[in-house]
């Protein structure tokens, strides 16, 4: 055994007896003749002890070489115990000491959390590991996924593999696409999530499905997106709504107890997805920030302001969020908040204070005191608080509005940090118009079943349809979403014609879904949630890279290995593929 203990395993209890421990040179410091190292493990920290008589080799250690060291426990001097550490209170007295290996000086200090950019640390991601904060993280994701499989387990779901080599299943994203040398010209595309194979497998008959399963899209990355991700998927046969509500809060609530010690309420509050857009500006509002909007263009339905009365007759309309003690804020701030407003898309805000003399605003002398009076009834403002308006079409408001009051709640300090609101958001739309291709494209995807009564709606109006769908959202991140699925051909051939695919081009990309529904598919729906956004939250880390152990970068590089990289002339002939301008070799 190279090792008797962990270095972080050493307490008080050894006190005087010889241990053995391995791990990496963390920190030296010299302290009256003595010298002490910093030795670093999984476990965590401990500290070594050579006296200026040692005669080990001590002064050749460097930053991260790995050493192996035996000794005598013993207490830490009077003064010298550090109440921050673990191991605190003892110190190992070295009587021997191997080099396992050295180290260059590393690019950037591990010992120290912060002073590295994001590039070398996705450079030397190995080295950004051993850090003590990315190892509790690493640690909390692992915690993480062992409680959903342990809780997943014990409600009778079976935890089921799925193609990675795959038809393409539609999610919104573009496809990674993987060429087949045995099949020249054709390609396998990679999962943007499993969801065709899920409900084959209600249709084989599994009943109660789940995966931890890596999802492949292409698409613009941000903080909460990356293109190779981990979702926890799952589906259910014999199921409505209130079934997946049921198992997705208890398993919630059983993975914060797990993981966080946390005692989470539920039931999970429900809004539809109108009302979510008409109060919050967005389909996954954070419901720990007090603010609302307010639908305040009655107010100046006889307004003859210019500006307003076009966007008004133009379909637009003008919503108002009250901002609770912003009466305070000045010139400057204000001006930030255009600034915020004109990023989302919009062409500006109107603030409306509430003063002894009425209501005062940039927009009085067109608007009249009249008109805004009504808007701060509506919105219930006082004279501490600050009242902003966005005129626009319904889109740019709800984006506008939306930004500001999550950037408002956090600058007033308006949203409850420790706290955590789960909420469902239902009853979306089942198409969206895609102005560009001019057609209808689905919200979720394309097998998402209608509200029943609303199927009469499929033929003439499909802005009417909604979906039996839904997306669980914490903390105004969302988490998961998932449906109802359709299980009849008929239906699913009719959804695919709305979304404009030919009879022929249904049946050669999902042939092989629509002949399965004929042979007795059973009633069922499911979910995903995305892992990586639950592991994020519950280490408080503002993106996803931090609990993906090898995350790529927003241009969907791995600065570590170099992918994509070019390939040699040779793969590329046995592919049967050749590039066109691009370089071709790494
Ligand atoms: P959806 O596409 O909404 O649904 O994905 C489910 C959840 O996966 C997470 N997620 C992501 N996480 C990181 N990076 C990404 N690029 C990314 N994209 C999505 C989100 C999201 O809520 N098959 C359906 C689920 C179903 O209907 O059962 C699906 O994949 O947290």
């Amino acid at each position: 055994m190279m090792r008797t203990h962990g270095c972080g395993e050493i307490s008080p209890k050894l006190l005087k007896k010889t241990i053995q421990v391995c791990g990496w040179v963390h920190r030296r410091r010299d302290h009256g003749g003595v010298s002490f190292f910093d030795v670093r493990d999984r476990s965590g920290i401990l500290q070594t002890v050579f006296s200026p008589e040692s005669k080990l080799p001590f002064d050749e250690l460097r930053p991260e070489f790995v050493v192996q060291m035996s000794g005598q426990v013993r207490e830490r001097p009077k003064g010298t115990k550090n109440p921050k550490l673990k191991t605190g209170a003892v110190e190992l007295d070295v009587k021997e000491l191997t080099i396992l290996n050295r180290s260059e000086t590393p690019p950037f200090e591990i010992s120290k959390e912060s002073d590295v950019t994001d590039e070398m640390r996705l450079q030397y991601r190995y080295l950004d590991l051993r850090r003590p904060g990315m190892q509790e993280k690493l640690s909390l994701r692992h915690q993480l996924i062992q409680a959903c499989r342990s809780f997943l387990n014990k409600q009778d779901f079976l935890e089921v593999d799925t193609p990675i080599l795959t038809r393409s299943t539609p999610e919104g994203a573009r496809d990674y696409l993987v060429p087949s040398r045995l099949n020249p010209g054709q390609f396998y595309a990679l999962p943007q999530s499993p969801q065709l194979f899920k409900q084959l497998l209600m249709v084989a008959g599994l009943e109660r499905y789940y995966q931890v399963a890596k999802c492949f899209r292409d698409e613009d990355l941000r903080s909460d997106r990356q293109p190779e991700f981990t979702q926890l998927d799952m589906e259910l046969s014999f199921v409505e709504e209130e079934d997946v509500f049921a198992v997705t809060e208890d398993l919630m609530v059983d993975l914060f107890k797990q993981v966080l010690g946390l005692k989470v309420k539920k039931p999970f509050p429900k809004i539809s997805y109108q009302e979510a857009m008409d109060r919050y500006g967005t389909d996954k509002p954070d419901l720990r920030n007090p603010m609302t909007l307010v639908n305040v263009s009655d107010c100046f339905a006889k307004t003859e302001f210019k500006r307003f009365e076009e966007i008004l007759s133009s379909g637009g309309i003008i919503k108002a969020l009250k901002v609770p003690g912003g009466g305070s804020l000045g010139r400057a701030q204000i001006d930030k908040i255009r600034d915020l407003s004109i990023q989302a898309g919009a062409k500006g805000v109107v603030d409306v204070r509430v003063t002894a003399k009425g209501p005062d605003s940039p927009v009085l002398k067109f608007v009249g005191a009249e008109a805004l009076g009504q808007v701060v009834g509506a919105v219930k403002a006082t004279e501490k608080d600050l009242v902003l308006l966005v005129a626009d079409q319904p889109a740019v408001v709800n984006a506008a509005l939306d930004l500001l009051r999550r950037s408002l709640g956090e600058q007033l300090k308006l949203v409850k940090k420790e706290a955590w609101q789960f909420v469902w958001v239902k009853d979306f739309p089942l198409f969206v118009y895609d102005e560009e291709t001019k057609r209808w494209a689905s919200e979720h995807h394309p097998f998402t079943s209608p509200v029943q009564e609303d199927i009469v709606h499929l033929k003439d109006n499909q802005a009417k349809v909604r979906a039996r769908a839904y997306d669980l959202v914490v903390n105004g991140v969302e988490l998961g979403s998932g449906s109802i699925r359709i299980h009849q051909t008929d239906l699913q051939e009719n959804i695919f014609q709305v979304l404009g695919m030919s009879t022929q081009e249904a049946k050669a990309r999902f042939g092989f879904l629509l002949e399965a529904l004929r042979f007795g598919a059973p009633p069922h729906a499911g979910i995903a949630f995305g892992l990586d956004r639950l592991a994020a939250l519950m280490c408080g880390s503002a993106t996803i890279r931090d609990v993906i152990p090898f995350p790529k970068t927003q241009k969907a590089v791995c600065l570590m290995t170099g992918a994509p990289s070019g390939v040699d002339a040779r793969q590329l002939k046995e592919l049967n593929l050749s590039i066109q301008g691009g370089k071709q070799n790494a």
